[in-house]
């Protein structure tokens, strides 16, 4: 059986699905690893590490037609998507609850579609395989190292023989795997760092990373299913919004990563708390895409900065911009799934097991995830949205 690692052609996306550590860990499992020429170069891995580590090197369309698994970052692009054979499989962050048609369209070509992103986070032997946990990590990270970048000054309280400076002021919003690593990571740069999250459970988790957490009066916990947060009622909302206006204001710094699945994310920092920023304060909002914000004035993959002086930073994709780092974590996700299907050397697919049945999407020519052919069933039937 054959493994190929696919050059990602989503502009921006430097990150690659294996590093060349994972090929003599795939061929020990009787495994060949092909490897499309230019994959590693957004991650500055060169063909050659791979040839070293035992891949071999081909064009993309000898990469499709060869490989029996092709392994990727980003969902195939309708290009991509062209050069899928029928008894393929792909796996990748293949979004199924935001692109449920990708997963019909692979299925309709007899491809074997499996998610990334789609793992049982909770279950702990899926956590190998979390993919969403170790990128946001890289992004929560790079979060607080960006508005450590752009703020005009110190983190850390200085002293020195011009005088002593005063510490920052940080804000972190959402307390998920982002959020903790965001916390982390101004902390050890020596900001004062304070926090907020809807589930109460994540009180002790930032406490414990050194930061204070934010109580509201507004809402008492949103724990919803799975351990994420449920989306608030538009009065809940506004009290939220209110409520957090005071903390804001006093900030020079706030770091956004809410999010509810399969919604907007929730807008936390009005138009109006921005205005009653101090000048020269930052935000950078991590929730920022097409759908909109944390932050009312964020727009997407820009900076701004307002008539205040608050520069407003909302960055995509982060895990791409330290592609190194989040390459090697990916790669650790990805041949811990591999591994997890591989049996005598060939993938094997066993739907009375959790991580099977959550991450597989498409096989043998339908759409089998529940979740994935629940969104897909007014098509189906050719109803409503069809
Ligand atoms: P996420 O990216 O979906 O959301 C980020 C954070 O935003 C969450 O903590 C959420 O509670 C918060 N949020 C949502 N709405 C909000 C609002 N209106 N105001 C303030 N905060 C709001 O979350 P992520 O990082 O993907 O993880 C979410 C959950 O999954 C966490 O409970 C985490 O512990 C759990 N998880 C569990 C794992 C395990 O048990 N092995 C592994 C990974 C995650």
């Amino acid at each position: 059986m054959n493994v190929g690692i696919a050059k990602e052609t989503v502009a921006g996306e430097r990150r690659v699905a294996l590093v060349p550590e994972a090929i003599g860990r795939l061929r020990g499992k009787g495994v060949e690893v092909l490897v499309e020429t230019g994959a590693g170069d957004g991650a500055a891995i060169p063909d050659g590490l791979y040839a070293e580590a035992g891949g071999t090197i081909v064009s993309r369309d000898e990469l499709y037609a060869g490989a029996d698994v092709v392994v990727k970052v980003q969902k195939p692009t309708p290009e991509e998507e062209q050069l899928f054979r029928s008894g393929q499989a792909v796996v990748g962050f293949l979004q199924p609850l935001i692109d449920p048609q990708l997963e019909a369209r692979l299925a309709g070509k007899g491809v074997t579609a499996i998610s990334l992103d789609a793992i049982p986070r909770t279950l702990s032997r899926a956590q190998t395989m979390d993919a969403l946990s170790s990128q946001a990590n890289v992004g929560g990270y790079k979060a607080a190292i960006i508005a450590a970048g752009a703020f005009g000054r110190y983190f850390p309280m200085l002293t020195t023989a011009a005088g002593t400076a005063k510490p920052a002021n940080v804000l972190v919003l959402g307390i998920g795997v982002a959020g903790l690593q965001a916390i982390a990571t101004a902390r050890r740069l020596g900001a004062i760092v304070r926090a907020y999250d809807v589930r109460r459970e994540t009180k002790e988790q930032a406490e414990s990373l050194g930061a204070q957490f934010i109580v509201l009066k507004s809402v008492a916990d949103a724990t919803g299913e799975g351990g994420y947060a449920r989306a608030l009622t538009p009065e809940e909302q506004k009290a939220q919004q209110d409520e957090l206006n005071g903390h804001i204001a006093a900030q020079d710094v706030v770091i956004t990563t809410a999010q509810v699945p399969g919604r907007r994310p929730p807008l936390l920092v009005t138009a109006d708390a921005v205005a009653g920023m101090r000048p020269g304060s930052i935000i950078v909002d991590m929730a920022a895409s097409e759908l909109g914000g944390n932050c009312e004035l964020s727009r997407a993959g820009e900076t701004i900065t307002t008539g205040n002086g608050v520069t407003i930073i909302a960055p995509e994709n982060l895990p791409a911009s330290m592609p190194a780092g989040a390459s090697l974590f990916y790669s650790r996700n990805m041949t811990a799934l591999l591994f997890h299907f591989l049996k005598d050397g060939q993938m094997a697919y066993d739907f009375t097991d959790e991580i099977t049945a959550g991450t597989v999407i498409a096989h043998g020519g339908e759409v089998v995830q529940p979740a994935t052919r629940k969104l897909l069933e007014p098509a189906m039937a050719g109803g409503p949205g069809a």
